[in-house]
């Protein structure tokens, strides 16, 4: 007969036609936080590197900074431990336990400590035998573990998908979010699926969006501007339309912010933090809260610009055109307004000009006579544009610049015109 592993592993299948959507009714806007992995890797060395290794000593100090310094209140919540957290086996019983020397209060403890604090802690684990690091994963043991998560406390998953059979993921990660669902506590799910399926065959993002609240489907983020780029290429590529099914409760993610840490210039920092929030991305920073820059933070905790990526009519934005290396973006907000980003790829020589026309924007002018445009990481007004009044922008090398629009009802039109 069937050993037990395998057992439930065939009864998770059986459910599946009675999985529907997630329903967790988590992620109405992108999800906001912090995630150990890009910039802390899989240091696991607290002997000789106590500060910066994944243990929790880096994850309660980051928590403090959250909130002592602003993230938090800013909507970054999440406190999301990545990779190499477990101790090498399971306890006993099967169960997944943290490495005892690194937290050595174990998960429920930290848990706790984040509550505390107005914050959410989120875990890592992977569909397959084991992570991309080497650690015991969740094959033949979704339940269990879905079960042990919210046991501690955990407020968020991300499964990843090494070391597991391609073919099995449209079944299993839906699966995993059956089982977080069932265990009742409201866990944001973030599937790393379509970044193994996705390359070659066809993906099927809205069989995804019914499971998952956030997935990536593209390359790690590394530090550096050749990755950032690469994301924002792939991104305005749409392959398979998946920027369609981003929205309220599911959202594409192009991985982490990498805004105060060492490979980009201050230029493309702006860039990062501009269109991660028109493309309605997750905003994960991955970075030291407790040695960045005060420009990097403040950028991070741009007002203005953090309401373009949480704007809660949740359309990803989408790239319009492209001009050799300047690419224009919009992205539909809330009361018929608009954000705007004009992307400058080139790395090259001196800043370039560009002039804007608002009627070719995609800009909806169906009743709308003209838009009050202001520039969103300073907060400058640029004026009144109707649909043929041109703007001209200069935007630096590896640059942007980032706009928001918002219709001028025809009354105060008239007033100005009255003048
Ligand atoms: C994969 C993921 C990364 C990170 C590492 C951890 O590469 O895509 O985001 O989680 O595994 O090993």
């Amino acid at each position: 007969m069937f050993d037990a592993s395998t057992l439930i592993w065939l009864v998770s299948c059986m459910l599946l036609p009675v999985i529907n959507s997630l329903d967790n009714g988590l992620a109405r806007t992108p999800p906001m936080g912090w995630m150990d992995w890009e910039r802390f890797r899989c240091n696991i060395d607290c002997k000789n590197d106590p500060d910066n290794c994944i243990g929790e000593k880096l994850l309660m100090d980051t928590a403090d900074r959250m909130a002592a310094d602003g993230y938090r209140d800013a909507g970054y919540r999440y406190v999301s431990i990545d990779d190499c957290w477990m101790a090498k086996q399971r306890d006993a019983n099967g169960k997944l336990q943290a490495d005892p020397e690194r937290f050595p209060r174990g998960m429920k403890f930290l848990a706790d400590y984040m509550h505390n604090k107005s914050l959410l802690l989120g875990i890592y684990e992977d569909f397959g035998t084991r992570t991309c690091g080497g650690y015991p994963g969740s094959e033949f043991f979704l339940s269990d573990d879905a079960q042990t998560f919210a046991d501690w406390g955990v407020d968020m998953l991300k499964l990843d998908g090494c070391n597991a059979d391609k073919t099995d993921m449209s079944v299993g990660y839906p699966t995993m979010g059956f089982f977080l669902n069932k265990t009742g506590r409201p866990i944001l799910y973030s599937c790393s699926w379509p970044a193994y399926t996705g390359s070659g065959a066809k993906t099927d993002y809205k069989l995804i969006a019914k499971s998952c609240n956030m997935w990536r489907n593209y390359a790690d983020v590394e530090d550096s501007w050749a990755s950032i780029y690469g994301i924002i290429q792939y991104y305005g590529k749409n392959p398979d339309n998946f920027a369609a099914v981003a929205g309220p409760g599911n959202w594409n993610d192009p991985d982490q912010l990498i805004i105060g840490d060492f490979g980009l210039s201050w230029e493309q920092q702006r860039v990062q933090m501009g269109m991660w929030a028109i493309m309605a991305s997750p905003l994960f920073m991955s970075v030291d809260l407790r040695t960045i820059k005060p420009e990097s933070r403040d950028l991070l905790l741009n007002k203005r610009v953090i309401a373009i990526n949480q704007d809660p009519l949740g359309v990803q934005g989408s790239r319009l055109y492209q001009l050799g290396k300047v690419e224009v973006w919009t992205k539909p907000l809330q009361k018929k307004s608009y954000a705007l980003a004009v992307l400058n790829g080139d790395n090259k020589g001196t800043p370039t000009k560009m002039t804007l026309t608002f009627g070719e924007t995609r800009f909806d002018f169906n009743g709308v006579y003209a838009y009050n445009v202001t520039e969103a990481f300073d907060g400058k007004p640029l004026g009144i544009f109707s649909a043929k009044e041109k703007l001209q922008v200069t935007i630096n090398p590896t640059g942007i610049f980032l706009a928001v629009a918002v219709p001028v009802p025809k009354k105060d039109l008239e007033h100005l015109w009255n003048k």
